[in-house]
């Protein structure tokens, strides 16, 4: 019988060294296993008499059962072992500081846009909003600008899906297509105020509020580089009355200039220039008295008194109703206003940038 008692030790031992499931089935197989030693010494029976069998036979069994349960006991004591493990790995510390999320801010353009719809809204100027999806029409057409390519191409356009082979649809070049927008809802509220008896096909000639409005947004052009996104921001004014001059559009983009920049001796000129949509058209250019930009000459814009036509396409008689229209680069005040001199920056979506103007 000592025999037996070696055989159930050295499988208690080989279990308990079996340091995964996977050692401990190979050890199982050593001992249990179809050629193990526990089936070895069953066939070492055979030559024995009955009698014999009977009471070595028992003597096996209780030795194969004694390695069963040492079998069983390591495999739970595996298992417990794993689960401690995995327990230990997903164990909250709950009294950890909670992650905190920090305050979010306003993108730099966002805050120049805010400043921009301020300056001009302390001037009696509402904000319109348009569709940065356009029309040939507004774009373009009812601009004034000729159906030729030169003075199309002139902003290398992107087209979009939609509208026809003749007028397709675009990303909007400028934020001028609002000036046509705006006014015809504009004159269509005072045509109908003003009641029966002026046809809705007519132009307009009879009396209104004056035109008053910024409509700033994105607009699309094919350019890149440090000064030039395809994607970038305007800013487009209008102000039609019956006695609206150059004059008023000096002052107007004089003060918005000085507000904007907090800065009295900031000084600006207009360098004629050509738009179709404009006549006579100028350039805005402001020039630094003081900082690190003094007395550099640097475009902000473009400006004119409205087209006679583009008056007529907003179903207004030229004779009567005269305005000015202005459109500015809302990034390049945003890369002036914080001495910025790469454009692309505003538009990686680095915060270690972005947050330096929260
Ligand atoms: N739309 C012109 C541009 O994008 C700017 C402009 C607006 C000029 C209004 C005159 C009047 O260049």
């Amino acid at each position: 019988m000592n025999e037996l008692k070696i055989v159930v030790d050295s499988a208690k031992t080989a279990f308990e060294q079996a340091g995964t499931p996977a050692d401990l089935e190979n050890a199982k197989a050593l001992f249990l296993g179809k050629s193990g030693r526990i089936t070895e010494l069953m066939k070492g029976m055979a030559a024995l008499s009955v009698d014999e069998k009977k009471s070595r036979g028992a003597a096996i069994n209780l030795a194969k059962q004694a390695i069963e349960a040492a079998l069983n006991q390591r495999r739970q004591a595996l298992a417990d072992a794993e689960l401690q493990a995995q327990l230990r790995a997903e164990a909250l510390d709950v009294t950890l500081p909670g992650r905190q999320r920090g305050p979010g801010g306003l993108h730099p353009v966002s805050l120049t846009l805010e400043r921009i719809e301020a300056i001009f809204g302390s001037m009696g100027f509402e904000v319109a909003q348009g569709p940065e999806i356009e029309t040939d029409w507004f774009n373009f057409t009812a601009l004034n600008t000729p159906e030729d390519p030169p003075a199309r191409s002139m902003h290398d356009t992107f087209y979009v899906e939609g509208g026809s082979a003749a007028a397709p649809n675009l990303l909007r070049t400028h934020t001028s297509p609002m000036q046509i927008r705006h006014a015809v809802q504009h004159v269509k509220k005072y045509r109908a105020a003003a009641g029966a008896g002026s046809s809705s096909e007519a132009l307009f000639s009879g009396s209104m509020p004056e035109i008053r409005v910024i409509a700033p947004g994105r607009t699309y052009r094919v350019d890149s580089d440090a000064t030039h996104s395809p994607m970038f921001h305007q800013c487009e004014g209008l102000w039609v009355g019956e006695n609206v001059s150059f004059k008023d559009l000096k002052y107007v983009l004089t003060d918005f200039c000085r507000a904007l920049f907090e800065s009295d001796d900031l000084v600006l000129r207009f360098r004629p220039s050509f738009f179709p949509f404009t006549e006579p058209s100028a350039e805005i250019d402001i020039q630094f008295q003081s900082g690190a930009l003094a007395g550099r000459w640097l475009e902000v814009g473009g400006s004119g008194q409205v087209h006679p036509n583009v008056i007529r396409n907003m179903g207004l008689e030229p004779e009567k109703f005269i305005g000015f229209a202005f459109g500015m680069g809302v990034d390049r005040f945003t890369m002036l206003r914080y001495g910025v001199n790469d454009l692309r920056l505003f538009f990686d979506g680095d915060i270690r940038f972005l947050s330096q103007f929260q």
